[in-house]
């Protein structure tokens, strides 16, 4: 089944506190974008990208796709100022009536298998997410007084992609536009409507490039997968 993957790298990289976007650091031997795009221009299910781009770095970014030798990206289209509004502007610039993954620019080490299985649960479910149960306990707490504990068979930690048939994802970009209303994840927009959504259990090694410590563990992921 094939599908196109929208994929936010509007941000800012505040937490990498790098001084500019971390999509632009280098893992090893590529920009961290890259191997992100590399994931998708290897996978023969995915019929293109879009990406969201800060108008600044347009001209970098495609560059650096031509450099690279990343063929599949159709569109670079502006961001917005938060994730869900640089996504909003793909799900725009891609009418469609297949099915649409949304995937942050900033977690390179999805694997190919997750992707399949999103797809598939999405074109018969409608909507996908990809995610791992959590390992730890989990509490809550009114400051840093306990309040409580939270079943953890009950919690899962979620990643992206998440998969959609098209219609469903517009639908419910347009009502939280409307409504004014701004979520984490595109899964939060679309439960919004009553839609069920699929949990597809992915890897722990689907980690989001945030913090320098996980640029540590990237670097040892990568050498080891390519061992
Ligand atoms: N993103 C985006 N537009 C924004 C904010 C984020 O396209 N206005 C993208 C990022 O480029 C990243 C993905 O959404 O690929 C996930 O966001 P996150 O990891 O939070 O990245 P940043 O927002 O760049 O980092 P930070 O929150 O630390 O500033
Ligand atoms: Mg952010």
């Amino acid at each position: 089944k094939k599908y196109t993957v929208l994929i936010p790298a509007a941000g800012s990289g505040s937490r990498m506190g790098a001084g500019f976007n971390k999509l632009f650091l280098e893992l090893v031997d590529k920009p961290i974008l890259i191997h992100t795009l590399e994931v998708f221009e290897n996978d023969p299910s995915c019929e293109g990208m879009i990406l969201s781009v800060k108008e600044e770095e347009r001209l970098d970014i495609s560059r650096m796709i031509a450099q690279f030798g990343i063929t599949k990206v159709k569109m670079l289209v502006e961001g917005g100022a938060e994730r869900q509004q640089s996504v909003a502007a793909c799900i725009h610039a891609h009418p469609s009536n297949g099915i649409i993954l949304v995937h942050d620019a900033a977690r390179p080490f999805i694997r190919h298998e997750v992707i399949r299985q999103l797809v598939e649960t999405a074109d018969v479910q409608g909507a996908a997410i990809a995610g791992v149960r959590v390992k730890d306990t989990m509490k809550t707490a009114s400051d840093t007084i306990v309040e409580g504990t939270i079943d953890r068979s009950t919690l899962w930690s979620i990643q992206t992609p998440q998969a959609f048939r098209y219609e469903v994802l517009k639908e419910a970009s347009d009502k939280a536009e409307a409504d004014g209303f701004l979520g984490t994840d595109e899964s939060m927009i679309v439960e919004r409507l009553g839609f069920p959504v699929h949990i597809v259990e992915s890897a722990y090694d689907n980690v989001k490039m945030t913090t320098k410590e996980d640029l540590l563990f990237g670097e040892v992921l990568l050498k080891h997968r390519r061992q």
